[in-house]
């Protein structure tokens, strides 16, 4: 039985699969990483949401050297992978088997950044309302919270062009989208994507400021906001 956001049956082929079935994932997380105004030499503390096998915890960490970041996944599998990607980090990086909002974050205004990848699409609605508050909680005043992850449009017809754009990437790839779920034992069947205007607003509600979105192609697109000094 697969938990949200696990996607693949087995997590070691998470890091290849993911590529071939989420357009420009590379993309995606540079302008995750690039929206924080912070600049390479600072020394942040960074969370980190649903690091899954530690991809974007690895080019954070990399890309930002003073960095320190807790690394957070309900997934026992995929944080196996993250452990051994990240164990060249040292004790840069901190990993813990946590669900969100559930009983994290819990901190409060403790972490310079709060980022997060394909993770947050997995919550109703209520929940990513929850979820946006505690991240609020849990930044310093300054802190930026930032998303990169599926949305969803009102458009029917853009749902469609969504659809079809998915399916010729993983054509691009060599594969046919059921031969490819299928034979990597994929699927995600938990996915609860709002629209993006939604999830701004709900960062207004939550009293963020500086709120908007970077980046954005098809329904992947990355957002955020800022907690006021
Ligand atoms: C599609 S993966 C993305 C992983 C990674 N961030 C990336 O960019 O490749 C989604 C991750 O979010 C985790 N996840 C989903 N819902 C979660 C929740 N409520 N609490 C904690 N982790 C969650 C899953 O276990 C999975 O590792």
């Amino acid at each position: 039985m697969k938990k949200p956001g696990e996607v693949f049956e087995d997590s070691r082929v998470y890091d290849p699969g993911i590529e071939a079935i989420v357009p420009r994932y590379d993309e995606l997380h540079d302008a995750i990483l690039n929206a924080p105004p912070q600049q390479r030499d600072d020394e942040i503390h960074v969370l980190e949401l649903g690091a899954g096998t530690g991809e974007l915890t690895a080019k954070l960490l990399t890309r930002f050297p003073e960095s320190t970041v807790l690394a957070v996944d309900h997934s026992e599998r995929m944080l196996a992978e993250a452990k051994r990607k990240l164990e060249t980090f040292g004790d840069r990086v901190q990993i813990e088997q946590r669900t969100f909002p559930d009983d994290h974050p819990d901190g409060h205004e403790e972490f310079d950044l709060v980022i997060s990848s394909l993770a947050v699409h997995h919550l109703s609605s209520d929940e990513k309302q929850t979820l946006f508050g505690a991240i609020h909680e849990a930044l310093v005043p300054g802190g930026w919270f930032v998303n990169g992850d599926v949305i969803r449009f009102d458009a029917d017809h853009l749902e469609t062009l969504s659809d079809a754009m998915i399916k010729n990437w993983v054509r691009s790839k060599g594969w046919e989208e059921e031969e490819f779920m299928n034979q990597w034992q994929a699927s995600d069947d938990y996915d609860d994507p709002d629209t993006l205007t939604d999830q701004l607003v709900w960062l207004r509600d939550a009293e963020f400021d500086s709120v908007a979105s970077l980046w954005q192609y098809y329904n992947f697109a990355v957002y955020g906001g800022r907690k006021p000094e």
